[in-house]
């Protein structure tokens, strides 16, 4: 240990209810382990410890929303808890119309059946895995264009989720809007270590594309998270609201898809919303046929309320000084033992650098899945890996970065939790030499890290 522990993140919330956090034996790590084909998707929840598969869906509603639950008026059609949703929406990104649908998958769905055609090219900073295959179901082919600096796992650079626009100025003038039916901007950057995008630089990619005749659509799931970090980076914006530097970006985009399961604070939900009304329409023609009708979008009415509440506790700053805060708590943990992770820490997880965590592996002995399993065998923490595996090469240019991610659910985990996390990784970092590959035994077509099994390497 180097330095002085780092600074608890103030917890601005009491607890209510608890949950019981199981405590698997080794034995019984081990064993799920072969039962699940060294696959963590495929683990019970009672063999984990602590779970860091993602920050999706996995968080703690609050009082309010859970009293927003009891007002649900489950009606087919015209429920009020639609209108309050949608009113919610419309303040928070002025997009006047809005579209329910069950997850942000689902809203990938509506909005690229609807835009993308076979053989069109759809760029983004870096697609998400669903992003990207639902641009591929479509017929389509995503491109990523971030910055250089996004595949530099040690800069600082503080807004690593830009996208390159001399790039994409060049795609567009090449293949024009006849190819390119919008270009998508994930806030934050998930793929790519949950990393922030500048307003100058969303600014510019809508100048950019409009330039061409080309829409502009946000991937919005953690636009909170990503206000958050331009009112404390960018120059100008330390006096802005949350919802004011959100809104700057709404108001240049054309739409957005969003997973209400992460800044929306909720357990399932989502939406797509849209400026324009003949294609709200054909959204809305896809929504009957694949979730429901507009006034539910594949949930229940109760849920739409949660979500408006949620939508609006996503934007208070303590919670997003506590959330982030948490991130950078476990980022500095790991630092005082050495671990290599990609830096500044992001806004939802911290995602560790495979490259310099296990050099002496190869690609092929899929060292960010090796490591991934380490971490359950040595302490019940379950991560993904965000690699190889989950970006099988081919589908971008770019190699991509090998990172095993440990993303933090909101309102879940205490600071302790955190230091042991911390524990964990440097216990399996300090035997790091010995850590061997995996083999891939079952590769799924589609989507492979969610299904694929694996077995060992014995040398
Ligand atoms: N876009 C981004 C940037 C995401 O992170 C996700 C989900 C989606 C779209 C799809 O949303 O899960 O509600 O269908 N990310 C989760 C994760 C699964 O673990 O990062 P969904």
């Amino acid at each position: 240990m180097v330095g002085h522990p780092p600074s608890l993140p103030f917890e601005p919330f009491k607890t209510k209810v608890v949950e019981r956090i199981p405590n698997p034996t080794r034995r019984q790590r081990e064993a799920a382990l072969e039962r699940a084909g060294f696959n963590l998707f495929n683990l019970r929840s009672d063999e984990v410890r602590i779970d860091l598969l993602t920050d999706s869906g996995t968080g703690a509603m609050s009082d309010r929303q859970w009293a927003a639950m009891m007002v649900g008026d489950e009606t087919y059609a015209g429920s009020r808890n639609f209108a309050h949703f949608e009113a919610r929406v419309h303040d928070i990104t002025g997009f006047p119309y809005v579209i329910p649908a069950h997850q942000g998958r689902a809203a990938e769905h509506l909005l690229f059946s609807t835009l993308c055609r076979p053989g069109n090219i759809v760029p983004n900073n870096m697609h998400f895995d669903t992003t990207q295959a639902h641009v591929v179901h479509a017929g389509g082919t995503p491109v990523n264009l971030a910055v250089r600096e996004a595949y530099d796992t040690v800069s600082d650079y503080p807004f690593k989720g830009n996208v390159d626009t001399a790039a994409l100025d060049k795609l567009l003038t090449v293949e024009g809007k006849e190819r390119v039916p919008l270009v998508m901007v994930t806030i934050t950057n998930n793929t790519g270590g949950g990393q922030p995008v500048s307003l100058a630089n969303f600014t510019e990619v809508v100048h950019v594309a409009h330039a061409h005749g080309v829409p502009v659509y946000l991937d919005m799931c953690r636009w909170a998270e990503n206000a958050f970090f331009v009112r404390e980076r960018e120059p100008g914006m330390g006096s802005r609201t949350i919802s004011e530097i959100g809104r700057a970006f709404f108001d240049l985009a054309d739409g957005a898809t969003m997973s209400a399961k992460k800044d929306g604070l909720v357990n399932i939900g989502g939406f797509v919303a849209v400026r324009d009304a003949p294609l709200a329409d054909r959204l809305k023609e896809a929504l009957i046929l694949f979730e429901g009708f507009p006034t539910y979008g594949g949930l229940a009415r109760r849920d739409l309320e949660a979500m408006a509440v949620g939508l609006e506790e996503a934007m208070d700053l303590e919670y997003l000084e506590h959330r982030v805060g948490q991130v950078r708590y476990l980022g500095a943990l790991l630092d005082q033992h050495g671990v290599p992770f990609l830096h500044p820490a992001g806004g939802h997880a911290i995602y560790l650098d495979v490259d310099r965590f296990l050099p002496h592996l190869g690609d092929e002995e899929l060292p960010g899945q090796a490591l991934a399993i380490e971490l359950y065998r040595e302490g019940g923490v379950r991560t993904v890996e965000v690699g190889s595996i989950m970006f099988p090469q081919g589908s971008s240019e770019q190699r991509p970065l090998e990172l095993v991610r440990l993303a933090i659910p909101r309102r879940v985990y205490s600071a302790s939790h955190l230091a042991f996390v911390a524990d964990v990784v440097g216990r399996v970092y300090d035997r790091r030499a010995k850590i061997r590959g995996v083999t891939m035994t079952y590769r799924p077509e589609r989507l492979p890290h969610f299904t694929a099994r694996y077995s060992p390497k014995t040398r």
